[in-house]
């Protein structure tokens, strides 16, 4: 009775939490209609868990189809809920197709969670939650500014569905706000796949070097930072996978004080877009080919994490560092040049 549903579980979060599931003893399956994913990964997760996953390639859209999964599997006990639209920009120029799809598919799942009682769901927010902050770092309760874009908004609305949900039902749920996942698998069987351009800044850093992508742009050099550039909280995937295994046993173990609770996921150590790069290039022996462009509409000036929280309640300790994170990214790279991925 250790049957967990992982959605959007070809995706690049989903895929590296369904690893850290198998290796911490759950039997998974996943939803993944793998608009925006590649189905080849469930093939890297077998190479490194020896365990073949089950997708069932519906759209959480489809209440119906939703619901057959859960007739199929009756002894699910936890959800993990990872699919969702994720481009920022995309968002700004789409937004209905996003409230669509990321909210329609959560309420599905929801209704799903409670019909067939599942009792522990872990959602994947954001740190996009917070906008721009006054403060930093930021705690889980710092004030949550007006979302700066479509998608950042579906992150804040998801929150408030859960929140005004469980309080009816008996679903216990813990909300993890990343800050910026990046790197892949040490294995370098699995990574991020991007659909279509990067709009990242690590793959785009990767596909530059490569040469996939001839140039890229620094968006801003303007900013009040400390070398002009913006400062994020970036976490290697593996430590965000983890931590999602620690969240579920913590609920399944009823560990949580209040419900739902919140984590942020970050290193607590912000760096610059510079910094990182010049991270990649010591790492990787190249020199990228980038210039100096304007300010990206809706970027946040400055973020990253107090993660005493997560620290404490979970017991997570996030293992890994920037180079770390630049050398995964920079291998699967280039593996990925090299296969037919
Ligand atoms: C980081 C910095 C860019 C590309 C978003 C979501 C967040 C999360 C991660 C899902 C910014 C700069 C980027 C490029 C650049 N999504 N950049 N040149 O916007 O912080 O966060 O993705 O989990 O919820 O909001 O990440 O990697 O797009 O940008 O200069 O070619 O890199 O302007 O300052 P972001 P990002």
């Amino acid at each position: 009775m250790n049957k967990i549903l992982v959605t959007g579980g070809c995706g690049y979060i989903g895929s590296h939490t369904i690893v850290d599931l198998i290796q911490s003893g759950f039997d998974v399956i996943s939803i993944d209609n793998n608009s925006r994913s590649n189905v080849d990964i469930l093939n890297g997760i077998e190479a490194i868990t020896g365990k073949k996953v089950t997708n069932y390639s519906i759209d959480l859209c489809n209440y119906e189809d939703t619901k057959n999964v859960f007739r199929e599997n009756r002894d699910i006990v936890g959800i993990i809920h990872f699919a969702a639209y994720k481009a920022v920009g995309e968002s700004v120029s789409n937004p209905l197709m996003y409230f669509e799809n990321n909210l329609g598919s959560l309420i599905n799942i929801l209704k799903c969670a409670e019909e067939f009682n599942v009792s522990n769901f872990v959602f994947s927010s954001s740190c996009t939650v917070y906008g721009n902050p006054d403060e930093i770092p930021v705690t889980e309760t710092s004030p949550q500014k007006p979302g700066e874009s479509p998608y950042g908004i579906t992150k804040q609305m998801g929150e408030q569905i859960i929140l005004e949900t469980i309080k009816t039902n008996n679903i216990q749920s813990i909300l993890l706000r990343y800050f910026n996942p990046v790197g892949a698998h040490p294995s370098i069987l699995i990574g991020e796949i991007p659909f279509g351009k990067p709009a990242n800044l690590v793959p785009a850093i990767t596909q530059t070097a490569i040469g996939k992508l001839p140039s890229m742009l620094v968006h801003g050099s303007d900013y009040p930072t400390r070398d002009g550039s913006c400062l994020r909280d970036y976490i290697h995937i593996c430590d965000i996978a983890h931590a999602h295994t620690l969240a579920l046993n913590y609920l399944i173990e009823r560990k949580n004080k209040v419900n739902p609770e919140i984590f942020n996921l970050g290193t607590g150590d912000g760096y610059t877009v510079l910094e990182v790069i010049a991270a990649f290039e010591k790492v990787s022996g190249t020199k990228l080919n980038y210039t100096l462009g304007p300010r990206r509409p809706g970027d946040v000036i400055a973020i990253y994490a107090n993660n005493d929280k997560a620290k404490t309640e979970l017991g997570w300790i996030p293992q890994y560092n920037l180079e770390n994170m630049m050398d995964t990214a920079w291998q699967w790279e280039l593996k990925l040049k090299n296969t037919a991925i």
